[in-house]
């Protein structure tokens, strides 16, 4: 059929005869399982009756769809089979407890990039696989993202992707639909350390810090300015999306902190938004920050708690952390230079 290994055949690979990461590649099949299935709803749109009714609130304020508690029941009911103890879902105010006793927890985004449903633009599933901690469920979701065992994001786009990391480089296998298997097509995805495009939700402009507002400007500037290159933007209103881009050719992703009423810390979440992505991130060359720190590092106090995230070029992430930390690196804004100039590199 073709030379592209199958997921499973990966997996398998490299679980080998050691029982825990046999209980990993379980988990992740399983995930894998459940992503075909929502790819399917998703592809199906309206033929598969109404997926964007709104049937609630989560417990983080934002609507809930009909597909996003479809998709939270799918990878629940999948994750029943699993070796796993706990699943923290966006879309559940509490951990749900599946197999007490069983070694692993998941993190979960059910449905990433909800306002894109019915619309035809991509969606995905974001995971975050934990060991399952003694002290239970609510302790097991505030381990550092240090301590992920494996993490993934499934896209439902032109392509159904999953890239998966199990701490040895990030991975990216595609849905043949001919047989409805994953496929590997990058085994060792690679982030470029400097990049020309970022992506933000520019119309949030007004409410950013003035740190944050000088760093865009300054792209903006482009070759006229003092980045000395031009730009490009793009903003495709779903993680999971513009994460695949970047894996795949490179960027920066900026949801910063922001003025608005609740977006003190942004609008992504640490354990099942953050972490997951700041994992596949860094084990592809890239970095993954909060604005002051590594987004691995941060402690979570909850399982929904929001996070301010930019991840992408390390070089970029280096730059955006200097001009939030240090005004004196603040482009041509730097109170004590005025204009940029000799002082500048
Ligand atoms: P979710 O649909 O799981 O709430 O995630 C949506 C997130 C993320 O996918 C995307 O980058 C961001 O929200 C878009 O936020 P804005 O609508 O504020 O641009
Ligand atoms: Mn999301
Ligand atoms: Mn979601």
């Amino acid at each position: 059929m073709t030379n592209f290994e199958e997921l499973s055949d990966w997996l398998r690979g490299w679980a080998g005869v050691d029982a825990s990461r046999r209980d990993i590649a379980d988990t992740v099949l399983a995930l894998a399982d459940v992503g075909r299935e929502i790819s399917a709803l998703v592809a199906a749109g309206p033929l598969a009756g109404d997926q964007s009714g709104i049937v609630g609130e989560n417990s983080d304020g934002d609507l809930q769809k009909l597909l996003d508690l479809a998709s939270h029941r799918d990878v629940l009911a999948a994750l029943a089979n699993a070796p796993v103890a706990h699943v923290g879902s966006e879309e559940a105010p509490e951990p749900v407890t599946l197999n007490s006793g069983a070694p692993l927890a998941v993190a979960v985004d059910p449905l990433d990039g909800s306002s894109n449903i019915g619309v035809n633009l991509p969606m995905g599933t974001i995971f975050s696989i934990l060991p399952a901690l003694a002290a239970g469920a609510e302790a097991s979701f505030r381990q550092t993202g240090r301590n992920q065992l494996a993490a993934g994001f499934l896209v439902y786009g032109p392509m159904t992707e999953l890239a998966l990391t199990v701490g040895s480089g990030t991975h990216v296998f595609v849905l043949d639909r001919r047989d409805e298997t994953f496929r590997l097509v990058n085994g060792a995805a690679s982030i470029p350390h400097a990049t020309d495009e970022f992506s933000i939700n520019a119309s949030n402009y007004r409410h950013w810090n003035e740190a944050l507002r000088a760093y865009i400007d300054d792209c903006l500037a482009g070759d006229e300015g003092v980045r000395t290159k031009n730009f490009n933007m793009r903003w495709y209103g779903s993680l999971v999306a513009e994460a695949s881009r970047i894996l795949t050719r490179g960027g920066v992703f900026l949801y910063p902190a922001d003025q608005r009423h609740g977006y003190g810390d942004g609008r992504l979440r640490l354990v099942y938004e953050a972490n997951p992505i700041a994992f596949l991130v860094e084990q592809a060359g890239g970095a993954a920050s909060c604005g002051s720190g590594a987004i691995l590092d941060q402690v979570p106090d909850d399982l929904h708690q929001r996070v301010p995230l930019i991840f992408g070029a390390w070089e970029e992430v280096e730059r955006i952390e200097r001009y939030l930390n240090d005004p004196h690196s603040m482009g041509d804004h730097a109170p004590l230079f005025g204009r940029r100039g000799l002082f500048r590199a």
